[in-house]
């Protein structure tokens, strides 16, 4: 392109264009680089409005980015608030001795672990302040919330298995529980893949790329899972609990306040659960690979993680 910008003129002028002063030779080729000058010109502002385009661009999907993660921190909040306010203001608060009480922490700890730490933690790596940083600390912190989600929900279990056997309740009988357990169980699963592919530094570098997009995949399936199950035992609850009684309890078809509550709250489970995915799956917010393809595997403390 260059080249054809500043090469000479044609050898007969006079058959070309006509006879005016630009088509002498010296004066076409003054013309020719004053033309290629001005296309220079013109290709400096066009990368650097093309820069600016990217610039804002990026810009744009970072704040968007942090309006949806926002949103995620603040519905996250809200799910646990409405939670521990229904079973402590309307189902009598808790205990752990076989009781009614000992139940009440079952959807407290599941919504608050297997919902909502497990969501905060899922999202850890696409905040893009992290992006300039060493991944290691990231990485250890994902791990830590995911554990600690995973206790919260094996805690959660406890609870109802054992209020169930002090009831001589019979086990595992509901879609929520089998959803449930599904959930926790591939939830025990991928944490122990992950540290074991993700964090080990005997782990190959093969390993870990065949892995990663099925626990990006398994990731998002869980926490679909843990809604589900979050919904479907919100709603058996009430089926059990709100029901016409003697002492003039309102029934669940009549809405009272502690339905409310507890509809509410479901429906704040499923708004972080599709905030969360929407943040998961958008490839504009996923930490960039800085990677190179045939970079050989180095031990966990030195490398660059990935
Ligand atoms: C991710 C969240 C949840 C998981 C993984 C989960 C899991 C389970 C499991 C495995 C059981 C069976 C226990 C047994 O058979 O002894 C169970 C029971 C129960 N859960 Fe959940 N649960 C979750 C959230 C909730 C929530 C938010 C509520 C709302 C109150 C709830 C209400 C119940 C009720 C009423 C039972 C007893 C009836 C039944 O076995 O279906 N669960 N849950």
């Amino acid at each position: 392109m260059q080249q054809g910008r500043t090469s000479p003129p044609s050898s007969s002028p006079t058959a070309q264009c006509p006879p005016t002063t630009d088509c002498l030779p010296l004066n076409g080729l003054g013309a020719a680089a004053s033309g290629s000058e001005a296309s220079r010109q013109l290709q400096k502002q066009e990368v650097n409005s093309h820069r600016l385009l990217t610039e804002l661009s990026r810009m744009s999907s970072m704040l968007t980015f942090y309006l949806f993660y926002l949103l995620s921190l603040i519905l996250g909040l809200a799910c646990v608030g409405c939670v521990c306010v229904w079973n402590s203001r309307w189902r009598g608060g808790f205990d752990w001795d076989g009781s009614a009480l000992e139940f009440n922490w079952h959807p407290v700890l599941m919504v608050t672990g297997l919902v909502v730490l497990y969501g905060y933690g899922a999202v850890l790596y696409r905040i893009p302040l992290t992006w300039g940083q060493n991944k290691l600390p990231w990485k250890l912190l994902h791990a830590a919330l995911m554990l600690l989600s995973l206790i919260l929900a094996i805690v959660g279990l406890c609870a109802v298995f054992d209020f169930h056997n002090t009831h001589k309740t019979s086990n595992m009988y509901s879609l929520h529980s089998w959803i449930g357990i599904t959930a926790v169980a591939l939830f025990a699963m991928q944490w122990v893949l992950g540290l074991a592919g993700f964090l080990l530094p005997c782990s190959p570098l093969t390993l870990r790329k065949l892995l990663k997009p099925v626990h990006v995949w398994l990731g998002c399936s869980i926490l679909l899972l843990t809604v589900a199950a979050c919904i479907s035992g919100i709603n058996e609850k009430l089926f059990f609990v709100l029901k016409a009684n003697s002492s003039g309890a309102q029934p669940y078809n009549n809405l009272p306040p502690e339905a409310v509550l507890a509809n509410t709250l479901g429906a704040l489970i499923v708004a972080f659960g599709l905030v969360v995915l929407n943040i998961l799956l958008n490839s504009n917010w996923q930490r960039p690979d800085s990677r190179p393809e045939n970079m050989t595997y180095t031990p966990l403390l030195q490398e660059e993680n990935e």
